[in-house]
């Protein structure tokens, strides 16, 4: 998630589930990514979490029903001055009871209040007992306020307080704050534009238990996945095996092991894509043939494999794009990193590429940093931070040259 230069005004309202128990963790990483965070609690949410929790969590007093008319400087009139200084609306959980009282229209709740006056994106999240979620009464009423602009995030699938399995769940807390992340994103200038990323390392089996590969953790690709969804666009990620790949929300994902498998997926889906960028780090070969069982130790002191050529994905794709298709790629350099990637950029036709030197510290390969150079035909940036920000800053400079 991206952590912002400037505050941000977050407005979460609490209605009374069970998983309002969530709410106190949701509050204190808020706070820790440098938001203010202003709590409204309905009167059943009161007797689900401690108000003395939140206010403490949030450095603020929090709103409660008897609130209603009740009056302090800067927020004189509590419902519309909340509603105005709200930069997001959260509701989370959101109960089937408000769900309904949203969408009838009616303002006799703060929280209800709150969500008439306001103007600031909201989300909603609902999360109740399966039955509760599928009555038709709560789907129209759900559907009614997607259709007047709010965003409905899903409740997860899992055990529910009640003793039941089911549909119901308030999601994680890091997918509650990506959604956050995407609702106050500044810019959607990628909206309607579909891309295709491909992140992390392969695996090229020698035998059932060995492999080649390289330490990528694919936490570039996924930031260039993440900020470009942030700004608007259908993100499709092709992921190689990572170990911890984080929160991964707000796209589709294919899981793949080998490049074989990483080109199949690519070629699949480069029809769909207006942008493919390639922050994968592909193995350039795979074992000519994969052993059945485990390799044996053998009483040679050395041991040598032989190997068989990978497609070239980026190459492949260079070829076949369309004229209306933008290929990125990366290029992980550990000396001449201009002239490498340059060269990179001209034999698999790409139409940009990132370099970054892969030796440097905090540098390529598992940091949470980058330091790269943006090459175009015509022209460099370069860029450093973490990787989102870098991811971001690449998308900020392609959709400048309105090259998306
Ligand atoms: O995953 P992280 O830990 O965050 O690390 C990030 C990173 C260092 C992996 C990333 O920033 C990066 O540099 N990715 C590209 C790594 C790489 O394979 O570079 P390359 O110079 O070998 O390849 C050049 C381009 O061709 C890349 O876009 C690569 O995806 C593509 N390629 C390479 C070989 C191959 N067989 N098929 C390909 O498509």
């Amino acid at each position: 998630m991206l952590s912002w230069k400037t505050s941000r005004r977050v407005l979460l309202c609490v209605t009374g589930g069970i998983a309002a128990y969530k709410i106190p963790e949701l509050v204190s990483r808020l706070r820790s990514r440098s938001c203010e965070v202003e709590i409204v609690l309905t009167k059943a949410a009161e007797a689900m979490v401690s108000p003395l929790v939140l206010g403490t969590l949030s450095g603020r007093r929090v709103w409660l029903q008897d609130d209603f008319f009740s009056s302090e400087r800067g927020f004189e009139i509590p419902h519309i001055c909340l509603a105005e200084w709200a930069e997001v609306v959260i509701l989370a959980p959101c109960t089937a009871n408000t769900a309904a009282d949203l969408a009838s229209g009616r303002g006799e709740s703060l929280v209800s209040a709150i969500f008439l006056a306001t103007r600031a994106p909201v989300l909603l999240f609902p999360a109740m007992n399966e039955h509760m979620y599928e009555h038709p009464a709560t789907c129209q009423n759900l559907r009614l306020l997607e259709q007047r602009g709010v965003r409905i995030v899903e409740p997860e699938y899992g055990s529910l307080a009640c003793g039941c399995e089911g549909k119901g769940r308030l999601p994680e807390t890091s997918l509650i704050l990506e959604e956050i992340a995407w609702a106050l994103s500044p810019k959607r200038n990628l909206k309607g534009r579909r891309v295709l990323v491909t992140a992390g390392p392969t695996h090229e089996y020698l035998d059932p238990v060995r492999f080649l590969s390289n330490p990528s953790s694919g936490k570039m690709g996924l930031a260039m996945a993440r900020t470009a969804w942030y700004r608007g666009a259908e993100v499709r990620l092709i992921l190689g095996p990572v170990n911890t790949p984080g929160v991964l929300h707000g796209m589709e994902i294919s899981f793949v092991v080998s490049a074989l498998e990483m080109y199949e997926q690519v070629l699949d889906n480069l029809p769909w894509a207006d942008c493919v960028v390639k922050a994968a780090a592909v193995g350039d070969y795979r074992a000519k043939a994969r052993a059945e069982h485990k390799l044996k130790r053998e009483k040679e002191e050395t041991l040598s494999l032989s190997l068989a050529q990978n497609p070239d994905i980026a190459a492949e794709v260079g070829a076949r794009k369309r004229e209306d298709q933008l290929l990125i790629g990366f290029a992980a350099e550990t000396n001449d990193l201009r002239e490498n990637a340059r060269s990179k950029m001209e034999r698999k036709k790409l139409d940009a590429i990132i370099a970054n030197d892969v030796l440097a510290p905090g540098c390529g390969f598992g940091s949470d940093t980058n330091e790269v150079r943006l090459i175009f035909r015509d022209g460099e940036a370069s860029f450093s931070g973490s990787k989102e920000e870098v991811a971001d800053a690449i998308w900020g400079s392609l959709t400048s040259r309105k090259m998306l």
